[in-house]
């Protein structure tokens, strides 16, 4: 396996530019997951990793060698996309194949490399199957196993569950996480799935706009968010802002008060499971109930006309009704720069 540099590295197409000067570094055997809004470049970076596309400018290094120039075929990286793109009239062993017997493998070994990927994948029993006789899932497995067999230095995976449902996403987290530990692989991932990128990363880059806004573990973005961009894009539901104003000693949000010594008026973030239910908190009524079984998402309004949404157990509320005034108080937040968005020191 091996690890990827990215140097300043820039992507335009003509007069847009896609991405803006990318530095990242990807250890040997890491999970980097990649996330941020629809258009904001995931895919045209994995793409100028592959070499599907041209760099504009900057490096980009495999095992610390400049591969910048290096056609797609010799650097040695094998991209699974969300369409699976297998080959309809092949069997799945031959799709799983294939890149080999063009390489020109030996047959023996091909059928060696072929069977691991298949058992590692459960595919067993549906080698000789064509790709229409499968479920989405299948199918998505087919199209990892025939990066699998390459062996390739760097995985590149572009939403490659983003056609499942919700239960088949689930097992295939389990058995990519599975499957990262076995292979020992360097893999980039791109998911707009919460959970996914949360549970699957050991770092995870965040783009906005071909910027990026912060690199770190799952728990660096969740717990540091780095600019309220990124406070509002990790995590399910979203980070509530309020506008607050700092005195030197606490942070007036309405009648809410937080200890701060910003001074001041400032953006207070609160995850909604930091809103708590608080017989001594404020008056919060309830807007809407979004009942998920085992927790209901209130979305309540201040009396200041403000709006924020609490994350709550069903049971601390069963008999909750729209229109109900609640008193809520609020646990760890954020302070963020009104202007600039980046983060403030509590
Ligand atoms: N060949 C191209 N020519 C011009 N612009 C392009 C080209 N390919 C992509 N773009 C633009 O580059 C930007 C980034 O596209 P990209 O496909 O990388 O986004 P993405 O983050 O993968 O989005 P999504 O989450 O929707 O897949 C978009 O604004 C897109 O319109
Ligand atoms: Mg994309």
């Amino acid at each position: 396996m091996a690890t990827l540099t990215l140097k300043g590295l820039q992507k335009s197409y003509d007069e847009t530019q896609v991405l803006q000067r990318v530095d990242l570094q990807v250890a040997d055997g890491e999970f980097l997951v990649l996330v941020g809004p629809s258009g904001c470049g995931k895919s045209t970076l994995l793409r100028c990793i592959a070499g599907l596309e041209d760099i504009s400018d900057g490096e980009l290094q495999i095992d610390g060698k400049r591969v910048n120039d290096l056609p797609p075929r010799d650097r040695d990286v094998a991209m699974v996309f969300q369409s699976y793109a297998l080959y309809p009239h092949m069997t799945v062993r031959e799709n799983m194949s294939f890149g080999l017997e063009v390489r020109k493998t030996p047959q023996a070994e091909i059928r060696e490399r072929v069977d691991a990927a298949a058992e590692m994948l459960g595919l067993e029993e549906l080698m000789e199957r064509l790709p229409k006789a499968m479920s989405g899932g299948q199918r998505q497995r087919v199209a990892m196993g025939r990066a699998i067999v390459r062996r390739p230095k760097v995985f590149l995976f572009d939403e490659p569950l983003s056609n499942l449902d919700a239960s088949l996403r689930g097992q295939m987290r389990v058995e990519l996480k599975r499957l990262h530990r076995q292979l020992d692989a360097t893999i980039v991932y791109v998911t707009h799935d919460q959970v996914e990128a949360l549970t699957l990363a050991d770092r995870i880059l965040v783009l906005n706009s071909g910027v990026v806004q912060q690199i770190g573990t799952p728990t660096d973005l969740f717990d540091h968010p780095a600019n309220r961009f990124v406070a509002g894009f990790i995590g399910s539901p979203s980070m509530n802002f309020l506008k607050g104003e700092g005195d030197g000693e606490s942070i007036h949000v309405g009648p809410i008060r937080v200890p701060s010594s910003h001074l001041g008026p400032v953006s207070l973030g609160v995850r909604p499971n930091e809103v708590h239910i608080d017989p001594q908190g404020a008056p919060a009524t309830i807007d809407v109930i979004e009942h998920l079984g085992w927790e209901l998402h209130l979305h309540l309004r201040l009396e200041d006309g403000q709006e924020l949404t609490a994350r709550v157990e069903t049971s601390v509320l069963p008999d909750a009704q729209a229109g109900q005034v609640l008193k809520v108080s609020l646990g760890t937040v954020h302070l963020f720069d009104v202007e600039s968005g980046q983060r403030l020191e509590v």
